[in-house]
């Protein structure tokens, strides 16, 4: 982290879990807490169908609610699909992008991640596109050189005033769930490349400014090792975002 350049992001992916009335229990637990992490930005990245109940129930919080998914287009004839303008009438201020699920089970392509990241833009949402490497990927030692594709992709059709409003998570797919966790090492080598591309692409001012998370059974254990470095300024949290208590241990690890 470096707080003096940008923002520590602490967003939970609660993926397909949850029902209506435990979104409403767990904010309510969660209200004090929040209120305390005046440090950082919580996020809940809740299913579609809790969205308007996660809005209500963070009101007068700071826990800014977000969606998983968007569709690219603004309105029409996508069944079952929802757009991204949708999203931000529901409350949402931030969107999942490019999450390696829905890279290796919904078959999205770069170009459809793209289009989605600047659909969500266009509607004033706050992406967090995810890049990651297979394992397969990573026994090779291609790591930095697959992370960057997957970015540059999306980059080569963004602005630099629309880069800012991006958050950019790195979940290594062997660690999404499996309770493998990258190392503080590896995470801020792959963190440290993506600023430099940023660098590279936009210049220095606006790469410091971008927040850069991590994500990959990141937990209550090891969250404060990995947001120590440098380039890490927060986490995209599965599996241990479900509970308010290691959700909450999460924060405070993420107090420097
Ligand atoms: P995990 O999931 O923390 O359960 O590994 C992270 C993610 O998929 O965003």
């Amino acid at each position: 982290m470096n707080l003096r350049y940008r923002k520590t992001v602490i967003a939970g992916n609660w993926k397909m879990n949850m029902n209506i009335s435990e979104v409403r229990n767990f904010i309510a637990e969660l209200r004090p807490h929040s209120l305390e992490a005046k440090h950082c930005e919580v996020v809940l990245c809740v299913p579609f169908t809790h969205i308007s109940a996660a809005v209500r129930a963070a009101k007068g919080t700071k826990i800014q609610i977000g969606a998983q998914n968007c569709h690219f287009e603004k309105s029409g004839a996508f069944t079952g699909e929802v757009s991204a303008q949708m999203l931000q009438s529901a409350g949402c201020k931030y969107v999942i992008i490019g999450h390696s699920e829905r890279r290796e089970l919904f078959g999205e392509t770069d170009k459809i991640i793209t289009d989605k990241v600047n659909a969500a833009l266009e509607a004033g949402l706050r992406p967090i596109l995810c890049v990651g490497e297979p394992l397969t990927v990573r026994e090779q030692g291609s790591t930095l050189d697959y992370v960057r594709c997957q970015l540059r992709a999306v980059l080569s059709e963004c602005s630099a005033e629309n880069i800012r409003k991006i958050t950019i998570a790195y979940e290594p797919i062997w660690a999404i769930g499996t309770g493998l966790t990258a190392t503080a090492a590896q995470a801020e080598e792959v963190c440290e490349c993506i600023r430099t591309l940023l660098r590279t692409t936009y210049g220095a001012r606006v790469a410091r400014g971008i927040s850069i998370l991590y994500g990959g059974s990141m937990n209550a254990g090891n969250a404060a090792e990995l947001l120590a470095r440098e380039h890490i300024d927060g986490g995209l949290i599965g599996g241990a975002s479900l509970k308010v208590p290691s959700l909450v241990d999460i924060i405070s690890g993420a107090k420097q």
